[in-house]
């Protein structure tokens, strides 16, 4: 059994005393859950403070991106190291407005999914169609491709810590959320490609989770379906009684 996660992306929003503020509120919400694991990426300049404020807690905290070297002359990176250095669990990878605003590239995204897992973080590879590519029937084709490269050269024994998010960038912001079958069917390509990859009983392992304009009164509908493992919320988890809301309706 796949355990359910639910995951906050902060995106390009609040301070550290912001984070810190939210946290206060949030964590006594959800602080008897047991059956979701929760996470929070913050931006990168508090995290720090959110990796300080949930720990010991239910709650852990991620990076939205990192670099996949060690060290270098890479002006405002931040590296795999440095990351688990400061006790980082988890690293988000090859979100859309990574690759669409800071170009980066499917085989970026398996260099750092590599270098995450050699440094003991948990990678969450963000995948999905644009709905140009949808309404032109290529969304498996899209979905095939990403996967493929995303896991190149990935061993299947050290592959279960990976998180597939499935985020159809039609559905990011827009609250468009995608139907259920949409987001099932998407989840049953993505994990076909992980079988092919890695082999069946690893797939059966990577939790795949769905993220687009993920709300309160939707998540029971999307949780409702076999294949779907959780969520990532953007907009939605920026009120810290919202995203309780989201956890709770998940359960
Ligand atoms: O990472 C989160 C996704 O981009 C979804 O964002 O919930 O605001 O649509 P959204």
């Amino acid at each position: 059994m796949r355990k359910p996660l639910i995951a906050a992306n902060w995106k390009m929003y609040k301070t550290p005393a912001e984070s810190v503020a939210f946290l206060h509120e949030f964590l006594p919400l959800v602080c008897n859950i047991d059956d979701i694991d929760i996470a929070i990426y913050p931006t990168m300049s508090s995290l720090a403070s959110v990796i300080g404020a949930v720990q010991g807690t239910n709650v852990s905290a991620g990076a939205q991106t990192m670099h996949w070297l060690n060290e270098g002359p890479y002006t405002g990176q931040t590296s795999p190291t440095m990351l688990a250095s400061i006790n980082c669990d988890h690293v988000l990878l090859g979100h859309s407005e990574r690759r669409i605003y800071a170009h980066e590239t499917d085989d970026m995204v398996n260099w750092k999914l590599r270098a995450a897992l050699a440094q003991g973080l948990i990678p969450m590879v963000c995948v999905g169609e644009t709905h140009d590519k949808r309404e032109s029937g290529l969304t498996e084709a899209v979905l095939r491709w990403q996967i493929s490269c995303a896991l190149n050269s990935v061993k299947p024994e050290e592959a279960e810590p990976i998180v597939i998010a499935y985020e159809p960038v039609w559905a990011i912001g827009t609250g468009s959320v995608a139907k259920p079958d949409q987001v099932s069917e998407a989840h049953r390509i993505i994990r076909r490609e992980v079988a092919a990859r890695l082999g069946e009983q690893c797939s059966e392992m990577v939790r795949i989770i769905y993220g687009g304009s993920v709300k309160p009164d939707n998540i029971a509908g999307i949780m409702e379906q076999p294949e779907i493992d959780g969520a990532l919320v953007g907009g939605a988890s920026l009120n810290p009684q919202t995203f309780a809301a989201i956890i709770q309706n998940a359960l």
